[in-house]
């Protein structure tokens, strides 16, 4: 099925194919997944890719799976022919074709890659792996950083009693209309409940991906003095952080010590969403005990590859995000016609941006290159939001009208019901981009459009 492969060893192949995977605990059967693979056998997560900051990634991607994909590699700021968002700037891969993947990853930080078609439901059957950018000066083992990281992959999978996923709900609108399609199983890096091995006193950074398709996910480490050190590939000023809530597609670096003495096992706790923590994995003590670091964690080096807003005269955009249940829209316009909601939801739209329901017909704005555009997001539905964009990252200046003084850098930005939050970027990246909420049941039937920097 697959086209030859060539021994160039530069151009190692990525394949997408069905797989299997113990996501349910021992005892329960193995879970049919689609998963991504490079020399070994398929995945979920899928296999970690690691880099530095400036090198290369290149791979001949293959698509072994029944359905076209894409691959999107989700916060680099890539070259647009290489964003993966088909059908926008590639078409999609068929079935036993393949397509090459070539670009330079330039900002240090924890990041990820994933289905761009059909993605709620081939992100929800398993095409998702870390993708780790390090830093371009050494951190890890300098004096009060981690001395050894840790990549955790959070998922929520939605299995039947057998462990097998459950089909053909792909086009649910209830979900979709609500908080979208959720899962019932948590995994970290594929697993139910693991236990993840740490010294007593040893400092770890985690870096923490959701790639879930539409839970959000507020998770804590109680008794781990946790250190937020990066959001979204970004670091920040090193600040404690009790409980922490990462959307869908947003990541966390954060650095935590092994206690020392007491307890031998740690919690990681994730709220399902009835505000009852419950553990997803455990940190146990194995292993010689180490000096503990001291009180302050080292910040991550910073980088400033990224062009700093000019906000006295921007491009000043606005993006309304209507829909949902409870405060369903009574109109929108979808493929150039306006229709009523239950013409939009016999074409599965429950969800619209500034009027337009999955606009892809032309870009919600367009911007010069290098330009600062200013983007006010203001959600009027009831349900929280994840917005993503593509091929660029943004600030945060705003929530609800306050200045937000840490002013995040982030490529995902999870808006409340009723929230309005305003950002900036310099368009610094010519190409056409995506920006969706990356809860794919709702990019799916509706929140979807893109803009263009020329
Ligand atoms: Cu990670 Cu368009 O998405
Ligand atoms: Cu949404």
């Amino acid at each position: 099925m697959a086209p030859p492969v060539f021994g160039d060893q530069s151009f190692p192949v990525l394949r997408a194919s069905p797989a299997s995977a113990q996501l349910a605990p021992l005892g329960y059967p193995a879970t049919p997944v689609w998963a991504y693979s490079t020399d070994k056998a398929g995945t979920v997560p899928g296999p970690e890719i690691r880099l530095t900051a400036g090198e290369r990634v290149r791979y001949r991607f293959v698509n072994d799976l029944p359905q076209p994909t894409a691959v999107h590699w989700h916060g680099i700021r890539i070259e647009n022919a290489m964003d993966g968002a088909a059908p926008l700037t590639q078409a999609v891969v068929p079935p036993g074709e393949s397509f090459d993947y070539d670009f330079v990853a330039p900002d240090p930080g924890t990041y990820w890659y994933h289905s761009h078609n059909r993605s709620w439901e081939q992100v929800a059957r398993g095409l998702a792996g870390p993708l780790i950018v390090e830093d371009r000066e050494p951190w890890l083992g300098e004096d009060g950083a981690a001395t050894r990281e840790m990549v955790l992959v959070l998922d929520d999978w939605l299995l039947n009693a057998d462990a097998a996923l459950v089909e053909g709900r792909w086009d649910d609108l209830h979900a979709a209309s609500h908080g979208g399609r959720m899962g019932n199983s948590v995994t970290v890096n594929g697993s139910a409940y693991p236990d993840l091995d740490i010294r007593p006193g040893e400092r770890v950074r985690l870096r923490i991906i959701n790639v879930a398709t539409d839970r959000i996910m507020p998770i804590a480490l109680p008794g781990m003095s946790s250190r937020l050190i990066a959001l979204d590939g970004h670091p920040v000023a090193p600040r404690e952080i009790e409980t922490l809530v990462l959307g869908p597609a947003q990541r966390a670096d954060v650095v935590i010590d092994g206690q020392l003495d007491g307890e031998k096992r740690a919690s990681l706790l994730l709220d399902p969403g009835n505000r009852e923590w419950v553990e997803i994995a455990a940190f146990v003590h194995s292993g010689e005990p180490m000096t503990a670091s001291g009180p302050d964690v080292r910040p991550l080096p910073a980088w400033n590859s990224l062009k700093a807003p000019e906000l006295l005269d921007p491009q000043r955009e606005t993006l309304v995000m209507d829909g949902g249940a409870m405060r369903g829209m009574s109109e929108a316009v979808f493929k150039g016609r306006t229709m009523d909601f239950r013409e939009l939801a016999s074409n599965g739209m429950v969800w619209a941006f500034n009027g337009v329901a999955h606009k892809m017909d032309s870009p919600m704005f367009r911007t010069d290159l290098g330009r600062t555009v200013h983007l006010e997001m203001s959600n009027h539905s009831m349900f929280p939001h994840a917005i993503h964009l593509h091929g660029h990252h943004f600030e945060v200046l705003t929530r609800s009208g306050t200045l937000n003084r840490r002013g995040d850098v982030r490529d995902t930005v999870v808006i409340g019901a009723d929230e309005t939050i305003e950002i900036a970027f310099v368009a610094d990246n010519p190409g056409v981009w995506m920006l969706h909420c990356h809860m794919l049941s709702h990019q799916k039937s509706g929140m979807m459009g893109w803009f263009e920097v020329a």
